[in-house]
């Protein structure tokens, strides 16, 4: 039988957690023939709400879960981690200036990062999944010097799927259909999902869809504004969803894109595409025995340049903002 692979989940009794545990155990993190050990992160006043997580998770007798420990100490939760989800985060809170926003959470992905370099294991992948995370795994990355800059990685698999399941139903075709789907920048408002270079049987989307208008004005602001809409309707933020996608995340990071497709990460910048060296930007990647490599040699038209530039400026602010701070 194979070594169990260490899952760090930190933020493990909020809801995201909640959602993504049970699938972890279940096989969908890693593959189906996978053993998993769980090392649950939370802070103190949340760690029996964790242990009343585990207890279920011991109670649906997953054979792949070979064991939970839980922590509120980040020094031990990573220590052998194969791979780390970054879950838990300082949400925005009323009144909250984004510098406050941002210094609270390099209070937590500072640290983090430290303890990542200290103990993980040295396949160590990293899934930054609390907000924001692009610049939380910038943060984190810069604490880890002795990690490879690669192996930070954040998530905008949950907007790709969001653009998926969008352009599926205007152009009337299932989301397996659908090839080359880009999320390019920050996850935030600002991100761009691309249609350009997303194809649908060998044809660009744009081509397919034929409707500008719905693509700047209906698309765009819907997958970039989902986030909010979700919370709109259901009184609560993306869990179930946001968990999937990082379990697809993950899983496309660790088996691969399939021939003549690609997915989304937000991954350190080797300066393609404009995007500064270093940002920890969203670009078409493919993936290929656990490393990805950015989609080189994609044509950017003045419309996607605008919309890139804007994102990855932002990027760039948040970056010059966590330095000022000394975070980084
Ligand atoms: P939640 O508030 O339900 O859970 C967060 C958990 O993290 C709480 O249990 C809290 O105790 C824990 N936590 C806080 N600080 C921690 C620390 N230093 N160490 C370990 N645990 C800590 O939030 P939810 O809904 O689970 O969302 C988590 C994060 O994911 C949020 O930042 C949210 O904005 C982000 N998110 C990101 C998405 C993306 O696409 N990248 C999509 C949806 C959510």
């Amino acid at each position: 039988t194979r070594t169990p692979v260490s899952v760090t989940v930190t933020g493990a009794a909020g809801q995201i957690g909640y959602a993504l545990l049970f699938r972890i155990a279940s096989g969908h993190l890693l593959g189906a023939d996978v053993p998993v050990k769980l090392r649950l992160l939370e802070i103190p006043q949340a760690v029996k709400a964790a242990e009343g997580t585990a207890m279920e998770l011991d109670d649906c007798a997953f054979p792949l879960l070979s064991g939970i420990d839980i922590f509120d100490d980040a020094t031990k939760a990573f220590e052998g981690a194969n791979v780390a989800l970054l879950v838990g985060a300082r949400p925005r809170t009323k009144g909250m200036e984004r510098g406050d926003l941002l210094e609270a959470n390099g209070g937590i992905f500072g640290p983090q990062g430290k303890a990542i370099n200290a103990g993980a294991a040295d396949d160590i992948k990293v899934l930054v999944v609390g907000n924001p995370a692009n610049t939380n795994a910038l943060i984190a990355q810069r604490n880890a010097p002795d990690v490879p800059a690669e192996r930070f990685t954040a998530m905008t698999r949950l907007d790709h799927n969001r653009a998926l399941a969008q352009l599926s139903k205007k152009a009337g075709v299932t989301v397996s259909d659908i090839k080359k789907m880009t999320i390019w920048g920050n996850h935030s408002a600002t991100q761009y999902p691309d249609l350009f270079h997303a194809e649908i049987g060998g044809r660009t989307a744009a081509e397919v869809v034929g409707d500008q208008d719905w693509l700047e004005n209906t698309f765009i602001p819907t997958v970039a504004k989902r986030g909010a809409a979700i919370i709109e309707a259901r009184g609560a933020s993306s869990a179930a969803s946001a968990a999937s996608a990082a379990l697809d995340h993950v899983n496309t990071w660790v088996n691969g894109t399939a021939e003549g497709d690609w997915t989304s990460m937000a991954v350190v910048s080797d300066g393609s595409y404009g995007v500064p060296e270093g940002l920890i930007s969203s670009f078409p990647v493919t993936t290929r025995d656990g490393e990805w490599e950015i989609v080189k040699g994609l044509e950017i038209d003045e419309f996607s340049r605008g919309r890139i530039d804007a994102s990855v400026n932002e990027l760039a602010e948040e970056r010059d903002a966590v330095g000022k701070l000394g975070l980084i």
